[in-house]
């Protein structure tokens, strides 16, 4: 009896075992992909960072390492079997496993590593803009820069200054990229080793909509097909009478960012380009379920005012949308505004570009 019972448990063993192991490794795999350290003193106006960003970071640093085999564990081909059936509007340029090559501005921000990855998992190529060695390095994007596989193609491009004069660089960092997706935006966060982008009051000028629009001119010049522009609620502020808004005064009073967004969108809306401007609310690395899930907005309709659908909205549902936006024709030439539905439903997906039919941004 002894042996017999000894022979279940050691084939017991034999199947735990590995199953035990099987689940223990994306825990291990956080533990050691676990980025340096967070070295940055952040505190943002409207930037939040929780505990769960730490692992989530770490999980994205993880994947971005990861070979294909654990990416696809990872259950993420969701955007690139979407977007593969729908192909038409990128016919005739370069592209990758049947996908348009990806050019993401500001890709080191918290959004932007976010886009960057979803579409690595989605099988894209990207180049990944990046303005700065050291932020490049703390996002990891240094070990991963040659990363090249049959599902995925990532490459840094480094000196992507979003600013003006660049035209000329953005148009060699682009590359043969036709889709642009603009995550690039002055950081309203103090960071301790570059207090200066903090304390200059025209760096939101330099980069929301100077910057922009080199960015828009060089997307021209490159025949580019698609331009996602990352803007944000109350962009309009002026034109609903809502200076008096008191989110809109707080958020503005970092260099006008709003207002030079607002002045972007429109000169994106005037360049020719197919584009989708997204309007994000307030951002936050949480989940999507622990802000609602996402809700689409037609232009105007979100002022962060109590009793609205909600009050910001988690990253990765934006990282989602701009996925869906490089081919959903729905989304072309369109206005949307994203926030959290924490109270109202979530828009289920066949509708989230539905308010393309009131997408003017008025002047
Ligand atoms: N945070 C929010 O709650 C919120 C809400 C609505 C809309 N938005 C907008 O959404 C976009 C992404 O937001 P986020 O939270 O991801 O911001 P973030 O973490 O501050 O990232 C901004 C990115 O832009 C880059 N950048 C800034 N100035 C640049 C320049 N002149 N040239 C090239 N790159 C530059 C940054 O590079 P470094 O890494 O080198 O700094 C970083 O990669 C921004 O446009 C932001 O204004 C933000």
């Amino acid at each position: 009896m002894a042996v017999s019972a000894s022979c279940r448990g050691h084939r017991r063993g034999r199947f735990f075992l590995p199953l035990i192991a099987l689940l223990a490794l994306p825990t291990i795999l956080v533990k050691w992909g676990r980025p340096m350290g967070f070295m940055r003193l952040s505190s943002g106006v409207y930037s939040s960072t929780t505990t769960s960003d730490k692992v989530a970071a770490s999980r994205r640093a993880v994947v971005a390492l990861a070979p294909s085999a654990v990416l696809g564990s990872l259950g993420q081909a969701a955007v690139g079997e979407e977007v593969a059936a729908t192909a038409d509007p990128y016919q005739g340029v370069a592209q990758f496993n049947g996908k348009p090559k990806v050019f993401v501005a500001g890709s080191t921000g918290e959004l932007g590593r976010r886009v960057v990855l979803d579409l690595l998992r989605g099988g894209y190529a990207i180049r990944a803009g990046v303005r700065d060695d050291s932020r490049m390095y703390e996002v990891q994007y240094d070990v991963i820069q040659s990363r090249k596989s049959p599902k995925y193609d990532l490459t840094v491009v480094k000196n992507a200054f979003i600013t003006a004069g660049q035209k000329a660089e953005l148009e060699k960092a682009i590359g043969d990229s036709s889709v642009v997706i603009d995550c690039a935006g002055a950081r309203p966060v103090f960071d301790v080793l570059r207090p200066n982008l903090y304390f200059d009051q025209s760096e939101a000028e330099k980069t929301d909509l100077n910057g922009t629009k080199a960015l828009i001119d060089a997307a021209v010049a490159k025949g580019v097909k698609k331009f996602i522009y990352i803007s944000a609620v109350l962009t309009n502020a002026k034109a609903l009478g809502e200076l008096d808004n008191k989110e809109y005064k707080q958020w503005n009073s970092f260099g006008k960012v709003l207002d030079f967004k607002h002045e972007a969108e429109l000169y994106l809306q005037a360049s020719g380009l197919d584009y989708t401007i997204l309007r994000p609310a307030p951002m936050t690395n949480d989940p999507s379920n622990q802000v609602g899930g996402i809700w689409f907005g037609k232009p105007d309709t979100v002022l962060l005012k109590d009793g609205e659908v909600g009050y910001q909205v988690s990253r990765d549902d934006v990282s989602n949308a701009c996925a869906d936006a490089i081919f959903n024709p729905k989304a072309s030439r369109g206005v949307f505004e994203l926030v959290g539905a924490s109270r109202k439903s979530p828009t289920p997906k066949e509708k989230w570009w539905d308010p393309n039919s009131n997408t003017k941004v008025s002047k």
